[in-house]
C-alpha cells in the first residue's frame, strides 16, 4: 500500500504540470483558458494558430504521464506503473495549482498507453486519425478512440490495464460533457477552425 501511495503522489504531481498553459504563456500568447473552448490542452492551443506549440503541448502532456508510468514501474513494478499513470491523468484533469480546473486528459491518456504498452498508441492513433479525417472533430475522435482502447485491451486479456483505461475513459467522457453537448447541437468547432 505504501508503494501504491508513493506511485499515486508521483503520478499526480507530474500530471499537474499544465504544459499548454506554460508554453502559450512563455510564447507570449496570453492565457489559453481565455480562448476557444477554454481548455488547457493541445486542441485549444492549436486555436492560437501556433501548430508547433500545439504539437509540443500534446507531446509534453503525454510524456509527463509516460514518465510517471516508467518511473513507478521501474521502482515498484507493473501495477505501480498503472497507479502512477492513472494519477498522472487525474493530476492533469484536477491540478491543485489551477484550483483543480484542468484538462480533459486525452494527451495524458495517450502517455499512459505509451508507458504501459507502446503498441496500443498505434491503435489509438489509427482510430483518432481515421475519425478526425472523416469528421474534423478533435473531441469526437478522442471520445471514440478512448472507447475502443479498453475494449481491445479486454479482448486481448489485458484485464487490469483494460479496467484502468476504462475508468480513465469514463472520467474523460465526463470532462468532455460540453463538447458532447456541442457535438449533438452541431456547434462543436472543427480542427483548423479558431472558434
Ligand atoms: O479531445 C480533444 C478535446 O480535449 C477537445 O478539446 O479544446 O476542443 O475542448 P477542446
Amino acid at each position: 500500500a505504501g508503494t501504491a501511495a508513493l506511485a499515486a503522489i508521483l503520478g499526480y504531481l507530474l500530471g499537474t504540470i499544465p504544459f499548454g498553459l506554460l508554453l502559450t504563456r512563455a510564447a507570449g500568447l496570453g492565457d489559453v483558458r481565455k480562448i476557444g473552448s477554454g481548455n488547457i490542452g493541445a486542441t485549444n492551443v492549436l486555436r492560437t494558430g501556433n501548430r508547433k506549440l500545439a504539437a509540443a503541448t500534446l507531446l509534453l502532456d503525454a510524456l509527463k504521464a509516460t514518465a510517471a508510468v516508467a518511473a513507478a514501474r521501474y521502482a515498484w513494478g507493473f501495477e505501480a506503473g498503472l497507479v502512477a499513470g492513472f494519477f498522472a491523468f487525474l493530476g492533469h484533469l484536477f491540478p491543485v495549482w489551477l484550483r483543480f480546473r484542468g484538462g480533459k486528459g486525452v494527451a495524458t491518456y495517450i502517455g499512459v498507453l505509451l508507458g504501459v504498452q507502446p503498441w496500443t498508441v498505434l491503435v489509438f492513433a489509427a482510430v483518432w486519425l481515421g475519425c478526425a479525417r472523416l469528421t474534423k472533430y478533435s473531441s469526437l475522435s478522442a471520445l471514440v478512440a478512448t472507447l475502443v482502447i479498453p475494449v481491445v485491451l479486454w479482448i486481448l486479456g489485458e484485464h487490469s490495464f483494460a479496467l484502468t483505461m476504462a475508468l480513465m475513459t469514463a472520467i474523460s467522457w465526463v470532462k468532455h460533457k460540453d463538447n458532447i453537448k456541442r457535438l449533438l447541437a452541431g456547434t462543436e468547432s472543427k480542427i483548423g477552425q479558431k472558434g
